[in-house]
């Protein structure tokens, strides 16, 4: 369930829905769902028994397979790279974790009831145009993450991903049904599940691989470290599929609940990363209750959000206490407060620095794109090449748990050949087709 937790976040209903609009809706989602299957599921699975076996955080777990089983030191790598990206990518998810504190706000004194389009773009780039406000939002968010992983919360995340998810779920399901009752549903079923091949270019496969591994929370060692407190030897594969189950449903869910919006208020899905917060509040404006809705769906969002938050940050954290012998609670007040200060480059990003771009992309959508697209799926490769070639095949065997020999042998295949190969060749057409 903190699986669950750290998968659930802004990635599924923040990012998936912008991306999707911007990369032509269906054959970004046809592609994202192969590479969930595909790519995630197996490197989702690596990562937990990597974890399961070695009991250690991402770095060490190495040196352990190093010093028992003589694999090559080098592959520590992947812990470092892991817990760099994972500093990276909270810089920014905590500034957008920020705009959800301020929408709850919003929503807690009804601003939504019955604003119409104008008033609810001015309100988002009222927002963001703003950078002391957003510096507000961002170290708020900041505070309650370093907060609760001072506690070292690990049951807690449990049974608040146990709870909330599905409440959050529910809410989801409301939206959905709005939708069906407003229209531009049809619209969006098109948009979303008719596939046109013309549309796939090899940037769209990219950043949909990128999406799945955002979303999946994998290739940064976040997995790895939920692994590591996993006990006994349940066949992981269950453990692994639940989680890709859950994750990939909330996504599509949440296209089904932005969409429609969408299409009924005639506004662009390419509008990047304000789209959610321009959509939403237009549909639960009209919503009986908007103030209660209103405040309830951004609130579970930042539950969420707050859950996967924990998880970018936790490599880093168990290292430090590990290695350093530094207290917990100093440990998380110096590792979030870097995380506060690079967050700065993101807030500054949509509003005095907007106009720094490089290959066309602010710093913000080069932060993001470095670590989605770029480190996550190299760490992800890494992880499956380490655990298809480098670990012994007997513990691979003993921790998936896949009983049935023919099934076992496509595993085999998939996560030394299928999974490897296709990460890479996406990569290479990706950055340099
Ligand atoms: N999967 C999280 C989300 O969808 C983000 C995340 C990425 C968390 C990588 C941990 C590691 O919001």
């Amino acid at each position: 369930m903190a699986a669950v937790g750290s998968a659930v976040g802004l990635g599924n209903i923040w990012r998936f829905p912008y991306m999707a609009g911007e990369y032509g809706g269906s054959s970004f989602i046809l592609v994202y769902i192969l590479c969930i299957f595909l790519i995630g599921l197996p490197i989702l699975c690596c990562e937990f028994l990597l974890g399961r076996h070695s009991k250690r955080n991402t770095v060490n777990a190495f040196k352990r397979f190093h010093r028992e089983y003589a694999t090559p030191a080098w592959w520590q790598i992947i812990g470092w790279m892991g817990m760099a990206a994972g500093v990276l990518i909270l810089s920014f998810y905590s500034v957008i974790g920020g705009w959800v504190i301020h929408y709850m706000l919003q929503a807690i004194s009804d601003s939504f009831a019955s604003a119409g389009k104008e008033a609810v773009g001015t309100m988002f780039t009222e927002l963001i145009q703003n950078p002391a406000s957003l510096i507000v939002w961002h170290t708020l968010f900041m505070i309650l993450v370093i907060v609760t992983l001072s506690f070292g919360v690990r049951n807690g995340i449990e049974r608040v991903a146990k709870y909330f998810m599905p409440l959050l779920l529910l809410l989801m399901l409301t939206l959905i049904a709005y939708n069906i009752k407003n229209g531009g549903m049809s619209e969006t079923l098109s948009f979303m599940f008719e596939f046109d091949a013309s549309q796939i270019s090899a940037q769209t496969i990219l950043v949909a691989l990128g999406q799945a591994f955002f979303s999946l929370s994998i290739g940064m060692g976040a997995m790895m470290v939920y692994g590591s407190y996993l006990g006994g030897s349940r066949p992981l594969i269950g453990t692994t599929l639940t989680v890709v189950i859950a994750d990939t449903s909330i996504a599509i869910l949440s296209g089904l609940a932005i969409f429609p919006i969408l299409f009924v208020m005639a506004i662009e899905p390419t509008q990047g990363p304000g789209l959610i917060f321009t959509a939403l509040p237009l549909a639960i404006g009209q919503i009986p209750g908007s103030a209660i809705f209103g405040t309830a769906f951004f609130f579970l969002l930042l539950i969420a959000a707050w859950t996967s938050a924990i998880s970018l940050l936790e490599p880093l954290i168990a290292w430090c206490i590990e290695n350093l012998t530094w207290s917990r609670v100093f440990t998380c007040w110096v590792c979030g407060s870097v995380v506060w200060l690079l967050g700065l480059v993101t807030v500054f990003s949509f509003n005095e620095w907007a106009h720094i771009k490089f290959f066309g992309k602010t710093l913000f959508g080069l932060l993001d794109f470095l670590t989605s697209n770029i480190m996550l799926p190299l760490g992800g490769l890494l992880i499956i090449v380490f655990a298809g070639w480098v670990l012994p095949r007997a513990v691979m065997r003993k921790e998936v748990g896949i009983q049935n020999n023919f099934a076992y042998k496509i595993w085999q295949i998939v996560v030394r050949y299928v999974c490897p190969l296709a990460v890479l060749l996406i990569f290479i057409e990706g950055i340099f087709g």
